[in-house]
């Protein structure tokens, strides 16, 4: 695992954009796996800035997000459709028929996840899969449970994640109760994992996810059997792991 322990946020950004940058220089037909939430969205600008200034090109990008809300629609504002379409898609030149989400507006649960992680069998593997982290140490939507989850799934979200994402939502009874998410196991399918995390109030489920034990309880945890893993972190986040 290499760890990159960075003073602040900005630099957090800055450092991740440029591994993502770097994945895409290297192999510009790659398949990116990303996420959503608060903590990337300064990486997506950074990496628009290297679109701007032509140090990267995304045309033959092809992209699979983590997760979508079960029940919002693409154009519903707190979408991860419009999040990403808002914070990324529309700012760089990538393809919009190469950005795969899965389809929240649609209720059939089972054919949305079955045809979801088949389109991630026949595009990829997944070369780059960017990961946030829950306070509860969840991975994509993938919450504490029994069991790690194997391919996309629909999960009902836990009161903690409904509390942390109800910040973007003009009431808490807004917050949508499931998800579909790709699953631990597609998310391990990919080559190489980097799961930012910023912020003194992350710095616990760090050092729980990274060196305490391998439990779905703390779902994140799993990535300490992946060969591939890049954590990036500031100070803050990093603080108790030495
Ligand atoms: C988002 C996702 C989630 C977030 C996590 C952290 O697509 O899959 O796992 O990464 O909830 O969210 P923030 O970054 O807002 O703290």
């Amino acid at each position: 695992m290499i760890i990159y322990k960075l003073k602040d946020y900005a630099e957090m950004s800055k450092k991740a954009a440029l591994i993502i940058a770097s994945q895409v220089n290297l192999k510009p037909n790659s398949v990116l796996g990303l996420a959503t939430g608060s903590t990337p969205v300064e990486t997506y600008k950074q990496i628009i800035k290297l679109y701007k200034d032509g140090n990267v090109d995304f045309e033959k990008v092809v992209a699979f997000n983590l997760d979508e809300y079960k029940g919002l629609k693409k154009e519903n504002d707190q979408s991860y459709h419009y999040f990403m379409r808002d914070n990324l898609f529309n700012h760089i030149n990538i393809n919009p028929n190469n950005t795969h989400i899965p389809d929240g507006s649609n209720m059939d649960a089972k054919h949305v996840c079955e045809e979801y992680e088949n389109k991630i069998n026949n595009l990829g593997p997944i070369d780059l899969q960017v990961l946030g982290i829950g306070l509860n140490g969840h991975i994509g939507f993938n919450e504490p449970d029994e069991h790690f989850t194997s391919k996309t799934n629909l999960v009902k979200l836990t009161k903690s994640t409904i509390d942390a994402n109800s910040r973007f939502f003009d009431n808490i009874n807004d917050v949508p109760t499931e998800a579909y998410t790709m699953g631990i196991g597609s998310i391990m399918k990919a080559k190489c994992i980097m799961l930012l995390a910023s912020g003194e109030s992350k710095a616990d489920i760090i050092a729980q996810s990274f060196k305490g034990k391998i439990t779905p309880l703390v779902p994140a945890s799993i990535l300490q059997m992946h060969p591939n893993v890049i954590l990036i972190g500031d100070e803050a986040a990093l603080s108790k792991l030495n």
